[in-house]
Order: C-alpha cells, then sequence, then structure tokens
C-alpha cells in the first residue's frame, strides 16, 4: 500500500549558512544516520531529504536552495505545513569502532550530521567552496574544516585534507556525502589505504519505495537498496562516480552535468 504524506506543522526555522535553512517539525520517526523522507509541498513536488536534527520528538530537515523546490520549501515559515512520509532506505552500519572518519562535502554533511551525533568519537572533516557555505560549525565543535579559497581551515578539497591526514594515520572505516565525483575519489583513496568507505548517494528520485526505477545505478535502486552503499557494493556499481539519470529518464555522464552541489558547493 503507498504511504500517504502526513502533514506537519513547521516550528522553527534556522538559517544553517548562505544557501541551508533547517526546517523543524515535530515526528517520531524510527529513523536511522543515512535514511531519507520523502517532503511534499502540496501543487509543487515530492522531495528526498535526509534527517539532519533528531531532538526527542523535534527532526529537522536542512535543505539547499538550488532549484523551485528548495525555493519554495525555503519561503516556508513557522506554522506552515508540509507533508512527510518515510522514513525510506537503508542507512549506513552503525557497528563499528571508534576510529572512523566522516568527510562531508557542502549540504552531503546533512546526510551525515544524525550519524556524526551516534559516532561522537568520530574524526568529521566539512569542505565547501567558502567559508560562508559551511554548515554545523557550532553543532560540531572539533570539525576539521576546508574550503577551496582557503577562507576557513585546510585550503583545498575534502579529498586534499581526507589525503593529508591518511599519511600520519588510519581509520577503521569512512563514511562519505556529497558531490557524488569526491565521493568517487574518498572511495579510491581509501582503497590504496585499505579503508572501507560507506558512501551516500544521490540520485533524481520519483517514487522513493521502489516502482518507478528513475533511482537506478547499475541495477540498484538507491531508494531501496540505498543510498548508503559500501565499498564492496560500489565496485559492483559501474555507474558509481560516472552515470545519472536525469528526471527526463535520460542517462547522462555525471561529469557533463552541472549537479546542485557545483552550482553552489563545489
Ligand atoms: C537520499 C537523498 C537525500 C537527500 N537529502 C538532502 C538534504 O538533506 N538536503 C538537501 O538540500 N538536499 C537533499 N537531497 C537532494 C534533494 O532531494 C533535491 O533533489 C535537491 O535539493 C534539488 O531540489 P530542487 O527541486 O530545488 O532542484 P532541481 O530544480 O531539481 O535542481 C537544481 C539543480 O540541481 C541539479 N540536480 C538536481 N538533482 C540532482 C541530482 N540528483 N544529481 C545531480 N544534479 C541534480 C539539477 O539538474 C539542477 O541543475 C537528497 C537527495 C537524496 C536522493
Ligand atoms: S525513486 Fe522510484 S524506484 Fe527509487
Amino acid at each position: 500500500m503507498i504511504e500517504q504524506p502526513k502533514m506537519v506543522k513547521i516550528c522553527d526555522v534556522i538559517e544553517e549558512s548562505a544557501g541551508v535553512k533547517t526546517f523543524f517539525f515535530k515526528a517520531n520517526l524510527d529513523f536511522v544516520p543515512g535514511q531519507f523522507i520523502m517532503v511534499w509541498i502540496p501543487l509543487i513536488d515530492e522531495k528526498p531529504f535526509t534527517i539532519s536534527y533528531i531532538q526527542q520528538d523535534i527532526m529537522g530537515i536542512s535543505v539547499l536552495r538550488c532549484g523551485a523546490f528548495t525555493t519554495a520549501l525555503h519561503k516556508k515559515k513557522v506554522g506552515d505545513l508540509i507533508g512527510i512520509r518515510g522514513p525510506y532506505g537503508e542507512g549506513f552500519d552503525l557497528q563499528t569502532g571508534s576510529n572512523v572518519c566522516v568527510a562531508g562535502g557542502g549540504i552531503g554533511m546533512a546526510s551525515l550530521a544524525t550519524l556524526v551525533d551516534r559516532l561522537s568519537a568520530a574524526t568529521v572533516l566539512h569542505g565547501a567552496r567558502t567559508a560562508s557555505e559551511i554548515i554545523y560549525q557550532k553543532r560540531f565543535q572539533g570539525m576539521k574544516l576546508c574550503t577551496d579559497d582557503g577562507s576557513v581551515g585546510f585550503r583545498g578539497t575534502t579529498v586534499d585534507l581526507l589525503r593529508e591526514l591518511l599519511k600520519t594515520q588510519t581509520f577503521e572505516r569512512v563514511y562519505t556525502c556529497g558531490p557524488e565525483k569526491m565521493m568517487y575519489k574518498v572511495v579510491e583513496l581509501c582503497k590504496n589505504h585499505g579503508i572501507d568507505c560507506e558512501v551516500s548517494l544521490d540520485r533524481y528520485m520519483k517514487c522513493g519505495f521502489g516502482i518507478c526505477g528513475q533511482c537506478d545505478c547499475s541495477g540498484q535502486r538507491v531508494c531501496i537498496e540505498g543510498p548508503v552503499f559500501n565499498t564492496a557494493e560500489l565496485n559492483t556499481m559501474n555507474d558509481f562516480g560516472k552515470i545519472t539519470i536525469l528526471k527526463t529518464g535520460e542517462r547522462v555522464n555525471i561529469h557533463s552535468t552541472a549537479s546542485r552541489n557545483e552550482v553552489l558547493l563545489y
């Protein structure tokens, strides 16, 4: 049976950075970090977002404004209603030791935020193009930052910063979310160091529960088998880092598309 969206009232809105707002609402979902919910704005559309905050019975989604849907969401105020259904998908594997790294690029940090809450001893890296695009700086005080322009933290990308760290230390596992080209490089770097990764993939989604095929990545439905995949699974997925599927269904080379992350964040 298709789950109907449940309408929830926005109870708080905070600005995380120049282009990112977090919307809080009352909900008590059984959510595993890495899963996602479908958010519905009546008469506009429905899109996947991860839960980025869990505070007892209040949950939050952090949204980068980059297109029609997210612009409409950014106009929402306290008291407005949005529809939610889910959570869906497979989240991160939390059965791990404490020596792990969480590496987020741009808005990808939202998908990792509740994971960081759970893995309190993790080394956390967050990269953006410039200081004003960094999110959660106060929330995760020990977070190591990097920016392309060097305006805060290490000058370089998240991959560059991880490469630097791996010169002197290692990790049991690296969790990552961000632009797919970045995640591909993180996985390749970690393979060279014998470190397993867990990656949260972003594919255009329509149904969110496995029937439309829109979110296919080499035969895996990102909304059901993913969005989190590990290195062994990614090794069998030739589309990872190479091919994505547009809203029209057209398969395109990831390197030839201007993804939302690159438009604003990388
Ligand atoms: C599992 C999952 C979790 C997500 N969690 C979050 C989250 O926590 N916060 C958040 O801000 N966003 C998240 N997203 C992305 C979100 O669902 C929207 O797709 C995105 O914000 C674009 O919204 P839009 O309709 O406003 O922009 P659109 O008009 O759809 O797109 C704006 C621009 O981005 C490009 N674009 C859109 N989608 C993709 C894509 N999948 N790959 C490459 N380029 C694309 C478009 O071509 C266009 O250039 C998540 C996506 C997935 C699959
Ligand atoms: S979004 Fe429809 S199958 Fe995944």
